[in-house]
């Protein structure tokens, strides 16, 4: 069973320049233990989807529409704002780029652990401390019990971020929803990082939706990709098809321009040129068509959509050859 379900999801921003089309109807789900990433550029609307998932987009300017989302069973869109908010930090937990967005400089790591326990597990104060030092002990924090004491800035990035993820698991979601996790981190951090989701999820049999702009890091650690571009989902699948039987140019640009941890030689690196589109003027065709080495003109012509080129596998793409 899908533990989340995300259909036709639409977002966008009134802005002093017009409307930005932020997501424009992309299709997700993931179920249990499962580890999805989303990929893309800059701007092409990973965040949005997640803050989108979460309920946190700003009211007065986003205007989000969906078919359907729907978490463990239940119609997070009828949710009441008190209700998503219980919800967020217990079955839902989130790590966010900049740990700092999610710890309270004035308060104790210590405090701000065992206030989760209090107030999400109606722990007593002695017991949500226990936790506390636990969790960060979970995390790979040394000496856990003492640091509980410390505040945000006594620690490292590498280590706060670690806290973060104390945080964010602290309840034993069952879906943790991180983005651009590691972004802020230096590269061996940033792999303890990852290996550290990892052990978790595999302790706890929680899915991940991890989003990131690193390819390196998604071979390693995802069971399913979702490339995103301009808004849309242009190709999707198992990591294992998305990687070997690449079906858009896009994803393919993508993967030869990243350092790939899980492969010895791809050759040298290749940016991709140009650059992703304005969100206020997107064009009637294939929005990577600009940028294509193998654009025709048929790609002008409309956005291709998705279509299955593999048994869990779909590009979006005039190219791609569909199958049964
Ligand atoms: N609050 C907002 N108001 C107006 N436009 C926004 C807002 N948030 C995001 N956008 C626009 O929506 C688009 C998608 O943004 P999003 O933050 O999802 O990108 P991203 O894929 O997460 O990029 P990055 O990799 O840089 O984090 C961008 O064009 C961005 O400028
Ligand atoms: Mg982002």
């Amino acid at each position: 069973m899908q533990l989340l379900e995300l259909e036709g999801l639409h977002v966008a921003f009134s802005t002093d320049r017009g409307e930005a089309k932020a997501v424009n109807g992309i299709d997700l789900s993931l179920k249990e233990s499962e580890t999805l990433a989303v990929v893309g550029e800059s701007g092409s609307g990973k965040s949005v989807t997640a803050l989108a998932i979460l309920g946190l987009l700003p009211k007065r300017t986003a205007m989000v529409r969906a078919d359907a989302l729907r978490f463990d069973g239940r119609d997070l869109m009828a949710l009441s704002e008190e209700q998503l908010r219980a919800m967020r930090g217990k079955d839902i937990g989130m790590v966010f780029q900049d740990p700092m967005t999610s710890l309270n400089p004035v308060l104790t790591i210590g405090r701000q652990l065992s206030e989760i326990g209090e107030v999400h597990l109606g722990m007593t104060r002695a017991t949500a401390q226990d936790h506390a030092a636990d969790l960060l002990d979970q995390v790979g924090i040394p000496q856990a019990k003492a640091r509980l004491r410390d505040y945000p800035h006594q620690f490292s990035g590498g280590m706060r971020q670690r806290v973060g993820i104390a945080m964010a698991i602290a309840c034993k979601p069952k879906l943790l929803i991180a983005d651009e996790p590691t972004t802020a981190l230096d590269v061996t951090v940033q792999a303890q990082v990852l290996e550290l989701l990892a052990e978790l999820q595999a302790e706890m049999r929680m899915a991940i939706m991890l989003v990131t702009h690193d390819l390196g890091v998604v071979a390693r650690i995802a069971d399913r990709v979702l490339v995103m571009y301009a808004g849309s989902v242009v190709e999707t699948g198992s990591a294992e098809a998305v990687f070997s039987r690449t079906g858009m140019p896009y994803t393919r640009a993508l993967l030869r321009s990243v350092p790939r941890l899980d492969q010895a030689d791809e050759g040298p690196l290749r940016p991709i040129r140009g650059s992703p589109p304005d969100v206020m003027r997107l064009a009637k065709g294939c929005s990577f068509a600009p940028r294509c080495d193998l654009v025709e003109a048929r790609c002008h012509l409309g956005q291709p959509p998705l279509a299955r080129c593999g048994p869990d596998h779909q590009a979006a793409c005039v190219l791609v050859e569909p199958t049964a």
